[in-house]
């Protein structure tokens, strides 16, 4: 057993995701016994199999009895957690989701598909015009942004305050962006609150009216519900789109065949979406929290200890992926766990996410195919998500 490996150091990441360090763990000791700085410790799960079984076990590795996230949330921060669906379990999950589910129906999301090449072309336009942009600030980070707004309906001259609130609720790790303060949440909450109550007075054709209208069986959101609810499309949505577009470039950068393939195969536009998301991997954990004894990848783990699931180790899984360490925008099938390991809590928002990665690579291939690096990256400090802050690019030759 490998006690000494570390895979929880925020600075870690910093200097780059540890590869080899999840393909020792994967090796030697795929549910390992994790010690957590100011913690009691954690199970680290870094194979494909095991992230799965454990995400479709709510029963056995509940979402609600400890938050997502180590080390552990105060009291105060557990309570308000728990209102979102991401830190509940079913039954509760399964009527949160399932009124969620209305707004985010295939058809509302495919009505978005041509705001969204438009919001591409308008942040690859002026990007063309300026030369050299950072990638993250200029195209990356403000895509997400847009359409969570246009998602739920928000005024165009709301979107930068909605961006700060975001930016606020994320990267916490990371001093850069850490405040510790909560203004910004409750802000969010009661802008999002008062658009609930807009559009219960007058119902448009988008999400939030279909939210707070009444469904079938009669419930509907309330305004508490719905601010939890934006919120979490704020924290779940736009950095972890942001990190697919600024990784898959890169990914691109760093395989040039693979970027000379798509501009002369556009078909493979199908696919790339998946195989960006496997790469790039924007999430790192999920944690959930064990209810009873079980016994994962040949460990016993006693009820009430912590299970971190560790995405991108699971998407270089050679028991799964051939070719596991090779960028393969042609990929197909990719059973990747980019967006969970399946179970009640995959990712609401993954057809969206495709689409949006999709339509922006369409349009770089398009209008920016010499795109190139312009100057070292810079990563954020996190362990929770797969990001990069900084990414000077010529968006021409
Ligand atoms: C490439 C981009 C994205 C990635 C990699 C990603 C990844 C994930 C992951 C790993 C989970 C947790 C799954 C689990 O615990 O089993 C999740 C949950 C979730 N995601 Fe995404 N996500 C992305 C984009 C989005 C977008 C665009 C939205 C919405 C606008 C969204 C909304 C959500 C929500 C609401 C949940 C919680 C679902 C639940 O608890 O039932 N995500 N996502």
């Amino acid at each position: 057993m490998s006690t000494e490996i570390d895979i929880y150091d925020p600075s870690l990441y910093e200097a780059g995701m540890p590869w080899d360090r999840y393909a020792r763990l994967r090796e030697d000791d795929p549910v390992h016994r994790h010690a957590e700085p100011g913690g009691p410790g954690f199970w680290a799960v870094t194979r494909h199999a095991d992230i799965q079984h454990v995400s479709r076990h709510p029963e056995v590795f509940s979402s609600h009895a400890g938050g997502i996230m180590v080390p552990d949330a105060t009291e105060e921060q557990l309570s308000r957690n728990r209102l979102m669906m991401l830190f509940q379990d079913p039954p509760e999950h399964t009527s949160t989701r399932s009124v969620v589910n209305r707004g985010f129906t295939p058809r509302m999301i495919g009505k978005l598909e041509d705001h969204i090449r438009e919001i591409c072309h308008d942040l690859v336009g002026t990007a063309l015009a300026r030369g050299s942009v950072d990638f993250v600030a200029d195209i990356a980070a403000p895509l997400p942004l847009y359409v969570i707004c246009e998602l739920i309906g928000a005024p165009s001259e709301d979107r930068e305050k909605i961006f700060t609130w975001s930016n606020a609720l994320i990267g916490a790790d990371d001093p850069e962006f850490a405040t510790g303060d909560l203004t910004p949440i409750f802000e969010l909450l009661s802008y999002a609150s008062a658009l609930g109550a807009r559009r219960r007075a007058e119902p448009r054709d988008d999400i939030v009216s279909k939210l707070v209208a009444p469904g079938e069986d009669g419930t509907s959101m309330d305004d508490l519900a719905l601010g939890v609810f934006v919120m979490l499309l704020a924290v779940a949505g736009n950095e972890t789109t942001r990190n697919a577009a600024s990784g898959g470039l890169q990914a691109f950068f760093d395989h040039p065949e693979q970027w000379r393939r798509l501009l002369e195969d556009r078909s493979l536009l199908r696919t790339l979406p998946d195989e960006v998301v496997r790469w790039v991997s924007p999430v790192i954990t999920m944690r959930r929290t064990t209810l009873a004894d079980t016994e994962l990848g040949g460990q016993k783990i006693p009820a009430g200890e912590k299970v971190v699931m560790y995405y991108p180790s699971g998407n270089r899984d050679a028991a799964v992926f051939p070719d596991a360490d090779v960028f393969d925008i042609g990929r197909d099938p990719n059973p990747h766990i980019g967006f969970g390991g399946g179970g009640p809590h995959f990712c609401l928002g993954a057809h969206l996410a495709r689409m949006e990665v999709r339509v922006l690579f369409e349009v770089l291939a398009e209008r920016a195919p010499d795109i190139a690096p312009a100057g070292p990256t810079r990563r954020l400090r996190s362990n929770f998500v797969n990001s990069l802050k900084e990414m000077p690019v010529r968006m021409g030759g």
